[in-house]
């Protein structure tokens, strides 16, 4: 039996390449991805109880569209299973920020489940039910490096990518149905072969690192008219001496790698004390070997 109550971290993640392929018919588009986890991480503490219960540390998250809770239940609905759980959820991510925190905090719920339940799920069973419950959902099953396709769903770990430190600036910028609306602003001109990710992961498959002029994010080009405000938050990071900036999946948070920890820190500390931005110096989080968690 698990120690209870079980603790868990739930990280972020960023897209080193995000490129979409084309539209398809169901509504969504057929993407190729390289994603990473980051050291940013939510944190989850399941406990057994009666019934599903979630406690968050912000309120407004604590809904029956949140997407943990989301998790449990389906995990329930799809084993039988009758046991309740308490889920203390304390975010360390930022909200709606494209960083995947949401889906994160859901598959560490099935994960931490699977455990706390001693339901035995396999990990492929873990992924086909996180696919339900949205398309990054399934990355974080894995999480580390990895590569991700169709509508993001299908996902293959990669060996770890040589990433250091990266600053992130999380602009609050508010935009309804954000992930939907950065997708319908792009074109058939923005749709790409998928052939910069294929050159990203032989790089990381070859024990290479992940330079920075290989990182691209497709939702680039549409992030000043799809987040109002935005460009003042990029020119200012730009000008304090990032270089290669790009969005975080689907923003609005903005990301850029550093050379060292020093530089990282410096400036992160400007963004957040100068200008009063939430800024975070991250870096590569790789899962536990061998963990089922
Ligand atoms: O899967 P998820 O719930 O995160 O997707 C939210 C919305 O983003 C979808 O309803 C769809 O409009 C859009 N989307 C897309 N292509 C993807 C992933 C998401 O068009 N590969």
């Amino acid at each position: 039996m698990p120690t209870t109550p079980l603790t868990l971290k739930a990280p972020a993640k960023v897209n080193l390449t995000l490129e979409v392929l084309g539209r398809r018919d169901d509504g969504y588009h057929d993407i190729v991805s390289i994603l990473q986890t980051i050291d940013l991480c939510d944190t989850l503490t399941l406990e057994p109880a009666d019934a599903i219960i979630l406690e968050c540390d912000r309120a407004a998250l604590q809904s029956p569209d949140n997407l943990a809770l989301r998790a449990a239940h389906l995990l329930r609905d799809a084993t039988g299973c009758e046991k309740g759980t308490r889920i203390r959820l304390q975010k360390g991510i930022p909200v709606a920020a494209g960083l995947g925190g949401g889906s994160s905090d859901a598959a560490a719920t099935l994960k931490g489940l699977n455990v706390l339940w001693g339901l035995g799920l396999s990990r492929e069973e873990l992924v086909r039910l996180a696919s339900k419950l949205g398309s990054d959902v399934p990355f974080f099953v894995y999480g580390g490096t990895a590569m991700a396709q169709g509508r993001g769903e299908q996902v293959r770990p990669l060996p770890p990518a040589d990433l250091k430190w990266m600053v992130l600036l999380a602009p609050a910028i508010e935009v309804p149905r954000k992930t939907a609306a950065l997708y319908g602003r792009l074109t058939p001109s923005h749709f790409t072969s998928g052939a910069l990710t294929r050159k990203l992961e032989a790089r990381i498959r070859g024990g290479g690192d992940a330079p920075p002029q290989f990182l691209f994010n497709v939702f680039d080009d549409v992030a000043f008219d799809a987040f109002p405000g935005l460009e003042r938050y990029w020119q200012t990071f730009y000008s304090l001496g990032a270089r290669e900036i790009h969005l975080a999946g689907s923003g609005p948070t903005v990301f850029a790698p550093v050379s060292r920890k020093e530089v990282g820190i410096a400036l992160q500390l400007l963004l957040q004390h100068q200008h009063g931005w939430q800024a975070y110096l991250a870096s590569a989080w790789q899962p536990p070997e061998g963990g089922k968690l």
